[in-house]
């Protein structure tokens, strides 16, 4: 795993903006998976500028999002499908009908769970996962106990979760308690994974996703048992881990 430690949630966004931007202009028809959250905006935002002033491309790249919530439409202004559009897809040249989000609108939900996997293989796989993590250290909505082999599914929110996600709705009680996630062992067969987490508030989490035991209760952790896992941090995110001098170290190393 490579821990970068940025100074600051702008430098961190801009970080992860060269790794796709890296991956787009080398392999134009790549295959992201993109993720919803407070987190990755500040990627997005940067991505739509590249696009914007510097040429960078989506129209051929196709992208599978993480997970939605069950009983939201897409129209819906917290459903994971609106936030996409208005952080990202509004602002690039990424065709509509190459973009993915899970539904969380079906009737048959397991049926679609499954043609969601298909979906992803077809496609030839995910080149380049985005993740944030969550307070509960889940990834996409892995929450705690979640199999580290598990699949795209239908999945229960802890309270945790739906704590952390009511500051975006109206009262706690309209938080989704269901949502349709890809599974833990669908992200680790992704070809390189990045996570990014900022803010203090995730110090502690990040430190036990990072250096402590593989766990399904902090299903981050199980990026300790991906081959290409970059992990991007801003310095309060990065505060509690054991390391941090010896990652600064190795990053500054690296050649350019
Ligand atoms: P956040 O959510 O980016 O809003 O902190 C992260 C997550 O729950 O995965």
């Amino acid at each position: 795993m490579e821990v970068i430690i940025a100074p600051d949630y702008e430098t961190m966004s801009s970080l992860a903006a060269d790794i796709v931007e890296e991956l787009v202009r080398s392999q134009p028809a790549a295959v992201l998976g993109l993720a919803t959250g407070s987190t990755p905006i500040g990627l997005y935002q940067e991505l739509a500028r590249r696009h914007r002033e510097a040429g960078l491309s989506f129209e051929e790249v196709t992208s599978f999002n993480l997970d939605e919530y069950v009983g939201l439409t897409p129209d819906h202004d917290q459903s994971y499908h609106y936030f996409m559009n208005e952080n990202l897809f509004q602002h690039i040249d990424l065709p509509l009908e190459n973009a993915h989000v899970p539904s969380g609108m079906s009737d048959d939900h397991e049926a679609f769970c499954g043609s969601y996997e298909q979906a992803i293989a077809q496609a030839g796989g995910i080149d380049l996962q985005v993740l944030g993590i969550g307070g509960d250290g889940h990834i996409a909505f892995n929450e705690p106990g979640s199999s580290l082999k598990s699949r795209t599914r239908l999945k229960t929110l802890t309270n945790e979760t739906v704590e952390d996600n009511s500051r975006f709705f109206e009262s706690i009680d309209d938080v989704p308690r269901y949502a349709i996630t890809m599974g833990v062992g669908t992200i680790l067969e992704t070809r390189h994974c990045l996570m990014l987490a900022n803010g203090e508030k995730k110090a502690d989490v990040v430190a036990q996703a990072i250096e402590g035991p593989v766990s399904a209760m902090i299903t981050a952790s199980a990026l300790q048992l991906h081959p290409q896992a970059t992990v991007i941090l801003d310095e309060a995110a990065a505060s509690k881990l054991e390391l941090s001098e010896y990652y600064k170290w190795v990053f500054e190393q690296k050649p350019a």
